[in-house]
C-alpha cells in the first residue's frame, strides 16, 4: 500500500475550535469509514496551532488522551520555549478545512502556499501516522535524517528512514523497493543512519521556508510525485514551520536553532587538526603517529585513542600489556608538555563482567537498562555482552558523573569520543539475561552459517519474550507498518524495542534520543568537572538539538572516492542540523586508502569545520607522512586552515549565537541562483572562501561554478569575474593543490600558520583585504579568551575598507594586547606606496599581485583606521 491517506476516511472538525492563550485549539473526531490500516485509530485528537513568532509556527496534532508518547518537554528530548501569548505579527497564515481535516500553512507577503495537507486525509493510530503536504513537483528540498545521498533531496524518489541505527555491516545497501499497487520505484539512499533529523529546509523561487517534525519515533519520509509524506510508528505529530521574512535559507537556520537550540562555541584548539586510528597496536604505535607528524612538520594538535587502550575493551580500563596506565599517563603528559591535546573514546555499554567495577556500582545503583520483564537486558559490543546505562533513571546521572570525571582526572584528558550510542549492539535485541562472565564471539566475525544460526537462536529468544511491554497493547518488536530499517527488525542490533527505561518507557519510544540523551548528560558532567572550559565531546548518535551539546563524525566512510565526495554533503547536512561542528573520516575509515585518494581526503578534510583522520582495525596506515605527496598536500592545505584560524573562530562563534554553518552550500548564499540547487561539491566556508575540491580519481582539475562578481586565488591572488554563476570554469589542481578563492569585497582576518594553534595564535594578525570592482570590502573578526564558557570581554570587530581607507568599528572588550602586524590589499587598482596609522607611515610593496604593509604594530584593543596613500 502506497499511501494509507488514500483509502483512510480522515477526521473533522468537532464543536468548536477556540482561542488559547498562544494560537487556537481545533479538537478532531475520526470519521466513518476503514480505519485500523497499522494500528488502532485514535478517534479524537487535538490540534493545537500556536503562533509562536514572527518565523515560527507550532502545529500539534495529538491525542485527545494523551496516551502517545511525544519527544519529552526536557533536555533529553527538546525543551519547548515558554511562551504567555501569541506573536503580534507574523510571517504566516494558518488556515484548516473542517471536513476532512486538512490544513495550509501560507507566506503572507507573497501568498506562496508552503504545506499543504489538504489533499491527503491524516491517519493517526498509535502506532501508524501519516501526514503528507503537497511540494512543487521537482520540490527543492534539503535535509532529513543523516544519509550520504546528494544534498538535493528532489524527486529522485528518496525514502529517508529515521531509526538512529548502527548498520555498518550493511552500509552499501542501496535497495530497490516496488510499490505494487503503483509501480512506483524508490530508490533508497539506506546507509549509515546514526542521526535522526526530521527537518528538512525547502528552497521555492528562491526563497526558503523550513519544516520540522519533532518526533523521535521510526519514520519513513518520501519526498515523491509532488508530495512530502511522513510515515512513523509512534507519537504525535508535532511540526514546526519556519518563515522567515526575508526567505533567505540562513534566517530559516537561525529560526530552526533557535528553537532546538544554536551549536555549541569550540574552544580554539578544537579547530586544529586531529588524529585517530582503530588499531593502533600498542602505545608506541601511537607515539610513532605523534612523532612522524613532527617529523613530517604536518601539524597535530589532539591525539585520540580508540578502544585499542581498553583491556578487553573495557570502558576505563587499559590493556595492561599494549596500553599500560602509566603509558598511557606518559602519551597525555607529553602531549600537554608539547602543548598538544588527547582524547579518548568511552562507549556507553559496559561489560557485564561481574569483577569490573564500573558494572558493579552500575549494577548497586541499578541504573541498567531492563528486559521487558524487569530483568536486567544483556547487550553484546565489543566487551562481550553488556548493559547498556539508562539516562533516564534518576541515578544514572551520578552514576555517570563518577565513572566520567574519574576517568578524565586520571588521563587528565581534554575531552571525550562517545561512540556506539545508538546505542550499538552486536546481537538481536537481548543477548540474554545473566551472561555475565562468558565471552560471546561477534557474529560478524564468524562464519556465516555460525552467525545465521546464533542469530536465529536470538531471534527465538527475542519473541519467546514477548512483542510488548506490560500494560502496554503495542506490538513493538513487529509493529504493522515495517519502516525501511535496512537491517529489518527495528531490534536489530540495537536493544530490543521492548527494553524498559526508568518509568517503564519502552525502548521503542525512546531509542532516538539515547544518543542525544548521552550527550547532554556527558556534556553537563564534563562542565561540573572543569566549570570554566568548554568541553570536548563528540558524537556519533544525535536527535535534532545535540549540537548544542556536541560535535559529529559522520560515522563508518569508506576509503572510496565517492565517498570523499558525498562528505561534503554530508557535513552540510549536519551544518544544517545546527551541528556545525562536524567532519568525516578524513582519507576514509573501512577499506585500505591509497595515496592518492588520501592526499585529495588530507586536502579537503584541512577545511572541514571538525578535522580529524581516522581508520579501521585492519587497514593499512594512513597518517599523512606516510607518503611524500600526502605529506606535501597535507603541510599546504593545513598551513592554509590555521592561518585562517581566526576566520574559523569567528565563524564559529557566529553560528553559536545565530546558528548559521560554517562551511555552506552555495545554494543557502546565493538562493536566487538555480543553477547551484545541485551543487554540493563546491562548499562556501561562511560567505567569503570557496573550496574546491577535486573529489575524482585521476583528476587534475576542477571545474567550478562562482557567484557573480570578483573572486581571487588565494595562492596566486589572480582576480576573476564571474558575470554568470551558470558558467563553469576549469581550475588547474595538480596533485598536491585545492583551488581556494576569496570574495572579492571581503576581509579576511589571518595568522601566521605555525605547528599549533597556540603558536600561531601567538602571532599577530594579518588581514586580508580583497576588494570587490568599486575597490570596497569588509569582514569581521571575533575575539575572545578562547577557551571559557563565560566571557566578560570579547570583541566584535567590523572592518571596512573604502577609498584607501580601513576602519575598525565595533566592540573593544578584550584587552589582552592583540596586534595587526601586516596588511594585505587584493585587487587595488591604484598604486598604494604607503599606510598611515596613528601619524606613523609604513612603505607598502608588491607582492605577487597584492600589495602589502607589514612591520605595522596595530593596536586590536581599541577602533582605529589606516590611511593608504
Ligand atoms: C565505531 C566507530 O564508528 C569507529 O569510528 C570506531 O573506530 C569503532 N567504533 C571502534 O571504536
Amino acid at each position: 500500500m502506497a499511501y494509507v491517506s488514500s483509502l483512510a476516511p480522515g477526521y473533522a472538525v468537532k464543536g468548536k475550535p477556540h482561542k488559547t492563550k498562544t494560537g487556537l485549539e481545533i479538537p478532531l473526531e475520526i470519521n466513518k469509514g476503514d480505519n485500523d490500516f497499522y494500528g488502532k485509530t485514535i478517534n479524537d485528537l487535538i490540534v493545537n496551532v500556536d503562533y509562536e513568532t514572527a518565523e515560527r509556527l507550532h502545529v500539534k496534532i495529538a491525542d485527545k488522551d494523551a496516551k502517545q508518547f511525544p519527544v519529552p518537554d526536557s533536555t533529553y528530548g527538546m525543551e519547548r520555549p515558554k511562551l504567555r501569548k501569541p506573536a503580534k505579527k507574523t510571517n504566516y497564515d494558518f488556515s484548516y478545512t473542517e471536513n476532512p481535516f486538512g490544513f495550509k500553512v501560507t507566506r503572507k507577503h507573497d501568498k506562496e502556499v508552503l504545506f499543504d495537507t489538504n489533499d491527503y486525509p491524516l491517519v493517526f493510530e498509535d502506532q501508524y501516522l501519516e501526514l503528507s503536504s503537497a511540494v512543487p513537483d521537482d520540490a527543492n528540498l534539503y535535509g532529513v535524517g543523516e544519509t550520504t545521498a546528494p544534498f538535493r533531496r528532489n524527486n529522485l524518489k528518496q525514502l529517508i528512514h529515521l531509526p538512529n541505527n548502527n548498520l555498518f555491516i550493511l552500509t552499501e545497501c542501496f535497495y530497490i523497493l516496488y510499490i505494487i499497487e503503483r509501480e512506483l520505484t524508490i530508490t533508497c539512499f539506506l546507509l549509515y543512519s546514526y542521526g535522526a533529523h526530521p527537518y528538512y529546509n525547502e528552497i521555492r523561487d528562491g526563497k526558503a521556508h523550513g519544516v520540522f517534525l519533532l518526533n523521535a519515533h521510526g519514520m519513513d519520509v518520501f519526498f515523491a510525485e509532488g508530495r512530502v509524506t511522513y510515515k512513523v510508528i509512534g507519537g504525535i505529530l508535532e511540526f514546526y514551520f519556519f518563515v522567515p521574512k526575508d526567505g533567505r535559507p540562513n534566517s530559516v537556520l537561525e529560526a530552526y536553532t533557535d528553537l532546538v537550540g544554536k551549536p555549541f562555541m569550540p574552544a580554539l584548539w578544537m579547530l586544529g587538526w586531529h588524529h585517530c586510528r582503530y588499531g593502533f597496536n600498542n602505545i608506541s604505535h601511537v607515539n610513532w603517529a605523534v612523532d612522524g607528524y613532527k617529523e613530517a612538520n604536518i601539524p597535530l594538535e589532539t591525539i585520540w585513542v580508540d578502544i585499542d587502550y581498553m583491556d578487553h575493551e573495557k570502558d576505563f580500563t587499559f590493556d595492561p600489556v599494549n596500553f599500560p596506565e602509566e603509558s598511557m599517563i606518559a602519551l597525555s603528559k607529553k602531549m600537554h608538555a608539547n602543548s598538544q591535546r588527547m582524547i579518548t573514546m568511552v562507549d556507553p555499554a559496559l561489560s557485564t563482567n561481574d569483577s569490573y567495577p564500573p558494572y558493579e556500582r552500575g549494577r548497586e545503583m541499578d541504573v541498567f537498562l531492563k528486559n521487558n520483564d524487569g530483568s536486567e537486558l544483556q547487550g553484546q559490543v565489543w566487551p562481550g555482552y553488556t548493559a547498556f546505562p539508562d539516562w533516564w533513571h534518576p541515578k544514572t546521572a551520578e552514576f555517570w558523573e563518577y565513572e566520567i570525571t574519574e576517568w578524565m582526572k586520571l588521563l587528565d584528558l581534554d575531552g571525550l569520543w562517545i561512540d556506539m550510542n545508538e546505542p550499538a549492539s552486536f546481537c538481536l535485541g537481548s543477548c540474554g539475561t545473566g551472561k555475565a562472565n562468558t565471552d560471546p564471539q561477534i557474529q560478524f566475525e564468524m562464519d556465516p552459517e555460525e552467525a545465521a544460526k546464533v542469530h536465529a537462536q536470538e531471534q527465538i529468544a527475542l519473541d519467546a519474550m514477548g512483542t510488548g511491554v506490560p500494560g502496554d497493547s503495542r506490538n513493538l518488536l513487529y509493529p504493522k507498518y515495517a519502516i525501511n530499517s535496512g537491517g529489518g527488525n527495528l531490534s536489530e542490533r540495537t536493544a530490543p524495542m521492548t527494553a524498559l527505561h526508568y518509568g517503564d518507557i519502552p525502548h521503542y519510544d525512546i531509542h532516538n534520543l539515547y544518543g542525544h540523551a548521552e550527550c547532554s548528560l556527558t556534556r553537563d558532567i564534563l562542565l561540573k568537572y572543569k566549570p570554566t572550559e568548554r568541553p570536548f565531546l563528540l558524537t556519533r548518535a544525535s536527535f535534532a538539538g545535540s549540537g548544542q551539546h556536541v560535535g559529529h563524525w559522520t560515522g563508518d566512510n569508506h576509503s572510496q572516492w565517492e565517498k570523499l565526495k558525498s562528505s561534503i554533503s554530508e557535513i552540510f547536512n549536519f551544518q544544517m542540523f545546527g551541528v556545525s561542528y562536524s567532519g568525516a573520516d578524513v582519507c576514509g575509515f573501512f577499506l585500505n586508502t591509497t595515496e592518492t585518494l588520501c592526499t585529495r581526503w588530507m586536502e579537503l578534510g584541512a577545511f572541514y569545520p571538525f578535522a580529524r583522520n581516522h581508520n579501521t582495525l585492519g587497514t593499512i596506515n594512513q597518517e599523512p607522512f606516510v607518503w611524500d605527496r600526502t605529506a606535501e598536500a597535507s603541510r599546504r592545505a593545513l598551513s592554509i586552515r590555521y592561518s585562517l584560524l581566526p576566520y574559523y573562530y569567528t565563524l564559529f562563534e557566529e553560528s553559536h549565537r545565530v546558528g548559521t554553518g560554517v562551511w555552506r552550500p552555495l545554494i543557502f548564499e546565493y538562493p536566487e541562483e538555480e543553477t547551484f540547487l545541485d551543487n554540493d561539491v563546491q562548499v562556501l566556508i561562511g560567505t567569503d572562501l570557496l573550496l574546491t575540491p577535486v573529489v575524482e580519481e585521476n583528476a587534475t582539475s576542477v571545474d567550478a561554478q562562482f557567484p557573480k562578481g570578483i573572486w581571487y586565488d588565494w595562492y596566486t591572488n589572480e582576480a576573476y569575474e564571474s558575470t554568470s554563476a551558470e558558467e563553469k570554469i576549469t581550475l588547474e589542481a595538480e596533485m598536491e593543490h585545492i583551488p581556494l578563492h576569496i570574495r572579492g569585497g571581503s576581509i579576511l582576518p589571518t595568522k601566521t600558520p605555525e605547528y599549533l594553534v597556540t603558536d600561531t595564535y601567538a602571532s599577530p594578525y594579518t588581514l586580508v583585504i580583497a576588494l570587490d570592482k568599486k575597490g570596497r570590502a569588509e569582514g569581521r573578526l571575533y575575539i575572545d579568551d578562547q577557551h571559557s564558557v563565560e566571557q566578560p570581554e570579547t570583541s566584535d570587530i567590523t572592518f571596512t575598507y573604502k577609498n584607501g581607507v580601513l576602519k575598525a568599528r565595533g566592540e573593544f572588550g578584550y584587552k589582552d594586547t592583540e596586534k595587526i602586524g601586516a596588511i594585505k590589499i587584493i585587487g587595488a587598482q591604484e598604486e598604494l606606496t604607503t599606510a598611515s596609522y596613528k601619524g606613523d607611515k609604513v612603505k607598502v610593496t608588491k607582492k605577487d599581485g597584492a600589495l602589502v604593509a607589514e612591520d605595522l604594530d596595530i593596536d586590536l584593543s581599541c577602533k582605529f583606521t589606516v590611511k593608504f596613500r
